[in-house]
């Protein structure tokens, strides 16, 4: 049977390194894109690897080069201090970055996407442990608060 291919974004992350290991050991065909500036074979890197912001035209490369079956998005800012201090920077790593991963995705046909998103979109959870059915904060400030989400985006 032909080995399946992953595309891991952010995979030279702390979880990307490790998603990519278990797909190796689990024979798949890896492929990295990570805007970190390594090589394939440095740092533990031991897959097709392109240094490449996801948010940039040549991006698409990837898919031009490689016939991508699935993808883990994992390429994002994960500190929410970094967000409030920096609010564009992250908005482009974590908003524009997954909105141009799922473009091109369908651009490509590829029909199945990981996306790793974070416990900080619950905020302080109302009880424990978290699950599907808890409220994110985003949705509570859209229906509570419309204006306050407004005057971030005027
Ligand atoms: N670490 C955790 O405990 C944890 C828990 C839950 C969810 N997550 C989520 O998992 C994802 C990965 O987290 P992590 O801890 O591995 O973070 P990390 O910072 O270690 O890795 C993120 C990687 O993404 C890359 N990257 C960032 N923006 C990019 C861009 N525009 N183009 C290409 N590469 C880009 C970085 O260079 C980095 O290598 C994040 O979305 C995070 O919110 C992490």
């Amino acid at each position: 049977m032909t080995k399946k291919t992953v595309l891991v974004t952010g995979g030279a992350g702390f979880i990307g390194k490790h998603t990519v290991k278990a797909l190796l050991n689990n024979n798949f065909n890896v492929v990295v894109a990570d805007k970190k500036d390594v090589k394939e074979g440095e740092k533990g890197i031991t897959c097709k690897y392109y240094s490449v912001d996801v948010t940039a035209e040549d991006f698409e490369t990837i898919f031009k080069e490689n016939k991508v079956d699935y993808i883990i998005h994992l390429a994002a800012l994960p500190s929410v201090a970094d967000s409030i201090k920096m609010p564009l920077v992250d908005c482009r790593d974590n908003y524009q970055a997954t909105v141009n991963v799922c473009t091109i995705a369908k651009k490509y046909g590829v029909k199945k996407i990981v996306f790793s998103s974070t416990a900080a979109v619950y905020a302080n959870p109302q009880y424990l442990p978290v699950d599907e059915k808890m409220y994110m904060v985003l949705v509570r400030i859209v229906s509570e608060k419309p204006e306050l989400l407004l005057s971030f985006l005027t």
